[in-house]
């Protein structure tokens, strides 16, 4: 594997699901594939389970780890190519990126949706750079569309827990003071279409993912009505998308309460589970005791972070 960005670039779900599982009962058993290899760790933003269960993962695979954050302590750097350097900004990214490329063996990097522009955040001008200028694997660990590894940990999170063989999923939007990107929902949306299961989304109107996500979900306005019969709410806030209306991309455009997931929207489901991919905003996305609750499963999920990271690390130490 070089890439992973995308549910398509882990091939067979059900056999990536096998490997985690393998890896779950035993994380050290692979622990000298990774002996002199470096991963490279590379944050434009922050973090606090990608950072902790992906450098748990690479150590588990015997692998050395180097962390960088990139605003703190680094060079500022400049993205655009063509600007006149005369600023704040010291050094460019098709300079830094070979750099970071020479001193590792696989490369992995957050880097958010900044909002200024929907088509290069789509584009993923960012990442593609890192891909197209490292010379190295490169992971997505958030970039401005996917969230892969999170979703990955997701699908392991509803294997594990899931009651039936085909249980409803549904993605429900929930306000937030701040616009989000559309990481999260992207991913989830995109893995749980490729998944096994009967999966809905439900946000209020304005906030529709991009159709290349979205896919053949059934997508519900009434809240209420997608969360009847669930047997796993994922519960996330994202800015509008700018699907509709483009120029509200990346904008707070409903602040509706109501879309906060409490116990009256668990009592219409099928005693389901709640997940979070976290951090979360308690009382704005979720009540205190629904979060609290022996349905959520906010930290069995986070916990299973660090798994879909060494399944995709174990993959591209494998191939180099
Ligand atoms: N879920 C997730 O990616 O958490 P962090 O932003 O803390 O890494």
């Amino acid at each position: 594997m070089r890439v992973f960005q995308n549910v398509s670039d882990i091939g067979n779900l059900q056999q990536a699901l096998k490997e985690a599982f393998e890896l779950k009962d035993d994380r050290y058993r692979y622990s000298d594939l990774g002996k002199n290899k470096t991963c490279l760790l590379i944050f434009f933003n922050n973090s606090l389970r990608t950072r902790l269960s992906t450098q748990k993962a690479a150590m588990n695979l015997g692998m050395n780890v180097i962390v960088l954050d990139v605003n703190q302590g680094a060079w500022k750097l400049e993205t655009e190519r063509g600007v006149v350097m005369d600023g704040d900004k010291s050094e460019h990214l098709l300079e830094a990126i070979p750099v970071m490329g020479c001193y590792c063996d696989i490369i992995g990097v957050r880097s958010f949706a900044t909002f200024q522009n929907r088509q290069d955040d789509y584009e993923e001008k960012i990442l593609n750079q890192f891909i197209k200028y490292s010379g190295k694997p490169v992971f997505f660990m958030e970039s401005a569309t996917v969230h892969p590894l999170q979703s990955f940990a997701d699908l392991i999170t509803i294997e594990e827990y899931k009651r039936n063989e085909r249980p409803k999923v549904v993605l429900s939007w929930a306000p937030h003071p701040k616009a989000l990107p559309q990481a999260v929902p992207n991913s989830f949306a995109q893995w749980m279409n490729a998944a096994d299961v009967d999966f809905v989304i439900t946000h209020p109107e304005g906030y529709e993912l991009d159709p290349q996500f979205v896919g053949d979900a059934r997508v519900e306005y009434d809240q209420m009505k997608a969360f009847e019969g669930a047997d796993f709410i994922y519960a996330k806030n994202w800015s509008c998308p700018g699907v509709t209306r483009p120029e509200d991309y990346g904008k707070v455009i409903c602040k509706d309460m109501s879309w906060m997931v409490d116990d009256r929207h668990m009592a219409v489901t099928n005693d389901a589970y709640f997940m979070h991919c976290l951090p979360v905003r308690r009382n704005m996305i979720v009540s205190d005791s629904v979060i609290e609750s022996p349905n959520s499963i906010v930290i069995p999920e986070a916990a299973n972070r660090e798994i879909s990271a060494q399944v995709v690390l174990k993959r591209m130490l494998t191939d180099l």
